[in-house]
């Protein structure tokens, strides 16, 4: 039997739940591919999948009966990752070996975290962007398609003005790149310390939220974007246009994507209208060290980890 290196997330809690352990390395079954994966991405998602901490308790009971009431029911967490294709059952068309992809692992089964991951041909997988590496592609899709969802929600539209809050965060950081691409006017809200790096992404204003009080600000939006789901509602009310709209990542659902909107994504990147932004990358070995970064609430753009280095 076939072993590999995994994650295994023995119960709900901080990052010290993370365990590395040897465990069967999975085989393709009909119509599956097995992806050996080269870079996994450390998410808000994923950090409140493993400490199970979501916004709202009470709606979250439905979600805990799914993924596990005690512990984890699939032990091996994660999301999104690249990696390339090692194998495929003899059903499969759409892939081949040795192509490098991105992919999400599916709702409720995840299995990122680890050296090799089966997936349906039919889940969000998608060609690497051939311009990028494994981990600048695998720190694209997350907020990248989490921003493309509320974007749309927003109705965004060219010449329209967008407030982003929370700036410099995974949906934040993409929020801004696909605002400009929709030939928005954005003013970005973050703290100090980010303002230089967040201004070269695309934006035309920046107010610092340690220094300025959202409600001194004179201007009026089309569209007011809370991509870290801490604005107050009531300065929403003040900073918005008669007819403009609010989007908030913990407030306005769930962000659903699929191949489509992944390719649009690749499309872009390949373009140069989408940049990876990565603050952190971190071995396998140091899964803990990044999960208590990303739960720190302050990362820019996004964490990443290094698999099977060549
Ligand atoms: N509904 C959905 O489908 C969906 C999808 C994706 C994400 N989400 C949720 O969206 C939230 C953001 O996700 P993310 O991955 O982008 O988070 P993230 O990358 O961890 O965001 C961190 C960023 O937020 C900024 N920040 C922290 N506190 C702030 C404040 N008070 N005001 C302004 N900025 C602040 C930090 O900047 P400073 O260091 O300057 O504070 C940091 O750069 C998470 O709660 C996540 O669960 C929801």
């Amino acid at each position: 039997m076939e072993k590999m290196k995994a994650i295994i997330t023995t119960r709900y809690g901080s990052p010290e739940v993370l365990q590395i352990k040897e465990v069967e390395k999975p085989h393709p079954r009909k119509n599956e591919v097995l992806i050996q994966v080269r870079a996994i991405a450390v998410t808000s998602g994923d950090c409140r999948l493993r400490a199970f901490n979501p916004p709202n308790l009470i709606s979250s009971i439905p979600m805990r009966l799914m993924i596990g009431i005690f512990k984890p029911r699939r032990p091996i967490q994660g999301l999104w990752l690249a990696g390339v294709i090692e194998e495929t059952a003899e059903s499969v068309n759409q892939f081949k070996i040795g192509q490098p992809v991105y992919a999400r692992t599916l709702d409720l089964k995840f299995g990122a975290n680890a050296e090799y991951v089966c997936l349906p041909e039919n889940a969000i997988i998608g060609l690497k962007p051939g311009s990028l590496t494994f981990e600048e592609a695998v720190s694209i899709p997350f907020g990248g398609l989490s921003a493309l969802h509320f974007l749309k929600k927003s109705n965004i539209n060219k010449g329209d003005t967008i407030l982003i809050y929370g700036a410099s965060g995974s949906v934040g950081t993409s929020a801004i790149q696909l605002a400009n691409y929709f030939g928005a006017e954005v003013t970005a809200v973050c703290s100090t310390e980010n303002m230089e790096w967040v201004k070269k992404l695309g934006v035309d204003k920046t107010i610092d939220y340690k220094k300025e009080q959202l409600t001194n600000c004179k201007d009026r939006f089309d569209i007011v974007f809370d991509a870290v789901g801490y604005i107050d509602r009531s300065v929403v009310k003040r900073l918005l246009k008669p007819t403009g709209n609010f989007v908030s990542v913990i407030h306005s659902g769930h962000a659903q994507s699929g191949v489509k909107e992944l390719n649009f994504l690749t499309d872009l990147v390949e373009k140069g209208q989408l940049k990876p932004v990565i603050d952190k990358c971190y071995s396998f070995e140091e899964m803990i060290e990044a999960h208590r970064y990303v739960d720190k609430g302050h990362k820019k753009g996004n964490v990443v980890i290094k698999v099977n280095e060549k």
